[in-house]
């Protein structure tokens, strides 16, 4: 049930023109003025999302990653360019950034109560949400009762809530032990394939940008530039120990370290 509403939700209402970017990246560039004087960031991204794509923008440390998922959720603005989406993107990040005072459940209904949700219908929804994480019955449990693997499957559900079409995702499982890892790729695997969500997730693990994305977009460092981008037609579910996620990783990963020794030390 839960799913076929958030189909709906990321379908759009009836009679909303046809949107054909989730989200519009058109030549944006970002410069920071620090101690050291200008940095300049990205350079010159254009890149578009279809709606209900998966794409992985990956990248070296510092390269710029999160300061373009920042731009795109409209946390702070482009010096240059212009950036559209389909609605208000929903955001998750590495730290959970659950309010601890909250159970597991109170944090969704807090989601679903800044949409305009109606006060009797929050506490159904939150559950399904929570089983479609598969917490079903951790409705009552506090943050700190969570295990972190847990923790990212409540802020997940709490994504979900804002019913938004384009979730951004920030390195969100690289806290997480490998095995953790693995089973929510495979969690956000089937929640991307079941509804009609589009994600942008942001990552350095070459591993996890393919066995997750359809299209794989390298960013180069110093400032950032799409260096190169993969699709990706490996059938999902992947395993990330598919030989074929694995040969692809070789090949990107020989251009990324290609990208850290033309830009310098990381
Ligand atoms: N608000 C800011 N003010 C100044 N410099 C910033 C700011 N945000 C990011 N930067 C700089 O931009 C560069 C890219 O950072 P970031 O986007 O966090 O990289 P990544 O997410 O790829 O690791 C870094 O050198 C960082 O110091
Ligand atoms: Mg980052």
């Amino acid at each position: 049930m839960a799913t076929s509403t958030l189909a709906k939700a990321a379908e759009g209402g009836a009679g909303t023109a046809t949107v054909r970017h989730a989200a519009r990246i058109e030549h944006v560039s970002k410069s920071f003025n620090g101690p050291a004087g200008q940095q300049h960031v990205l350079d010159d991204i254009s890149l578009d999302v279809a709606p209900g794509e998966f794409v992985t923008l990956l990248g070296a440390s510092g390269c710029g990653k999160s300061t373009l998922l920042n731009l795109v959720a409209g946390l702070d603005a482009p010096s240059s360019g212009s950036i559209t989406t389909d609605g208000r993107p929903a955001l998750m990040f590495q730290e959970h950034a659950l309010f601890p005072w909250l159970t597991a459940g109170k944090n969704i209904e807090l989601a679903l109560k800044l949409r305009g949700v109606p006060k009797n219908e929050r506490r159904g929804r939150a559950e399904e949400l929570l089983e479609l994480v598969r917490l079903g019955g951790a409705h009552g449990k506090r943050v700190h009762e969570l295990s972190g693997g847990m923790r990212q499957r409540v802020a997940l559900a709490r994504a979900l809530a804002q019913e938004s079409k384009l979730l951004l995702m920030d390195e969100p499982f690289a806290a997480l032990d490998a095995i953790t890892r693995d089973v929510l790729h495979d969690e956000l695997t089937r929640i991307w394939r079941e509804t009609n969500l589009s994600v942008l997730f942001v990552t350095h693990n070459v591993r996890e940008a393919v066995r997750l994305a359809e299209r794989v977009v390298l960013l180069s460092s110093r400032p950032g530039r799409i260096a190169r981008e993969w699709r990706v037609d490996i059938p999902q579910p992947r395993r990330i120990e598919d030989t074929a996620v694995a040969e692809l990783s070789v090949e990107i990963t020989e251009q990324l370290r290609g990208e850290i020794r033309r830009h310098g030390q990381h």
